[in-house]
């Protein structure tokens, strides 16, 4: 299991119940390998991710959304492939995952990383 202790759990149903739609994604090999990516708010893009997943779940709750659809909306909002920042914990993968990298100074405003990723 997952250290999810990161996340303000306020109601354990909730918690639970949202656990129960997004682990098949957690256990996915290609979600675990976003644990690699350095995203921002000094946090890896899988901690970003499952972070957004359970405040739109909880948000969903609160405004009568469908709440199954928005925790994997929040899962997947910024599933990108390919690191654009350098971290050392990239050299555990393939070099096809290490080939977007930006110079933040030198990249003008609409080619930043928060304008091309999906
Ligand atoms: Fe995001």
């Amino acid at each position: 299991m997952e250290d999810l202790s990161f996340l303000t759990i306020k109601n354990k149903r909730n918690f639970t119940n949202w656990l129960k739609i997004i682990k098949p994604f957690l256990e996915s090999k290609e979600f675990q390998r976003k644990k690699l990516l350095f995203h921002h708010e000094n946090q890896s893009l899988w901690h970003h991710c499952v972070k957004v997943s359970f405040m739109e779940y909880e948000l969903a709750l609160k405004y009568h959304a469908d709440e199954k659809t928005c925790a994997i909306a929040g899962l997947l909002h910024d599933f990108y492939e390919k690191a654009w920042y350098y971290t050392p914990k990239l050299e555990k993968l393939p070099k096809r995952f290490k080939e977007n990298f930006i110079n933040p100074k030198k990249t003008q405003l609409t080619q930043k990383h928060a304008f091309s990723h999906p």
